[in-house]
């Protein structure tokens, strides 16, 4: 295997306490206006932060726990979510077009969980994308997986296609099994992925994550994981942001919390406004205690 050396560089980067004023985004590229009027509406200007909503995991989990009634579940929440990610067939049959929200459509898949879940490949056309009129794409890729280069090949020909047509690529990291979470992996497939041209990137929290976000030259938005109790789901999502996240997109931490409603509005009160965690707990507790989450 190649020196992978490089990827252990310490950045000594001081953490950020302020959310920034006003988006700078962190491309250096030149960006078409379509591509930045579409992920201006994804990340939002005024606070450079996004909180996305991931609804997707029906294309390789079937029914997930929290999903049954998908559109059940998302009555609550679109108030309060900055952007959607589903499925084409989730935003077909219960979103309604009604909505004024920017749908990050995954568009990639072909595989589930009874198989080799890193055996996909794009799963919607651009055209498609188009006509259901998205903010942007989500590709997953999978780095030291069995199909890593089939995937990385399948995030650079969506790149093209919708760089064609001005629409932002948002690329969803997954590193190999064997590989672990940690900052070293994380960094390298963020890194790849906005190499091969991603807009913005989704990966995991970790150890040394502000390495991770220092050493990829495109927005990282934080993944949100399995379900963890919500005091640790806001600590982790402060810890993220005050590490240079710009924002989350967080599926199972909301719509499987106790009151997911009154979740998303702790999650985006500190990706917005900088709550601390305890902060964020406390308006959590009082929303659900006053059942005005919305349950
Ligand atoms: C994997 C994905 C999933 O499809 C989904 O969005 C995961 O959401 P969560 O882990 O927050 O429930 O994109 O990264």
């Amino acid at each position: 295997m190649a020196d992978l050396d490089g990827l252990d560089i310490k950045l000594n980067r001081p953490e950020k306490k302020k959310a920034p004023k006003g988006y700078e985004p962190k491309t250096k590229a030149p960006m078409e206006w379509g591509m930045k009027n579409r992920l201006s509406r994804v990340i939002k200007p005024a606070t450079g932060r996004t909180v996305m909503l991931a609804v997707d995991h029906g294309y390789f989990q079937g029914v997930a726990v929290g999903l049954e009634d998908l559109e059940d579940t998302l009555l609550p929440l679109l108030p309060y979510a900055d952007a959607l990610m589903p499925t084409r067939g989730g935003l077909r049959t219960c979103v309604s077009p009604d909505w004024d929200i920017p749908v990050v459509l995954r568009a990639s898949g072909g595989n589930s969980l009874l198989g080799e879940l890193s055996d996909e490949d794009l799963s919607v056309s651009i055209e498609d994308a188009i006509r259901l009129n998205v903010a942007a794409v989500a590709i997953s890729i999978y780095v030291g997986a069995p199909n890593q280069h089939k995937t990385l090949l399948a995030l650079s020909r969506m790149v093209d296609e919708a760089t064609r047509y001005g629409i932002p690529v948002l690329a969803v990291t997954a590193v190999g099994k064997d590989l672990g979470k940690g900052a070293k992996y994380l960094s390298m497939a963020s890194r790849i992925a906005a190499e091969l041209g991603a807009t913005f990137v989704k990966t995991y929290y970790c150890e040394g994550f502000e390495r991770v976000v220092d050493s990829c030259p495109v927005p990282i938005v934080m993944a949100g994981g399995k379900r963890i109790p919500e005091p640790e789901a806001l600590e982790l999502t402060h810890n993220a942001i005050t590490r240079g996240a710009a924002g989350v997109d967080m599926g199972r931490n909301i719509f499987q919390a106790d009151d997911p409603a009154a979740m998303i509005q702790a999650v985006s009160a500190v990706g917005h406004e900088g709550l601390s965690p305890k902060q964020a707990l406390k308006m959590y507790e009082e929303l659900k205690a006053a059942g005005k989450g919305g349950k």
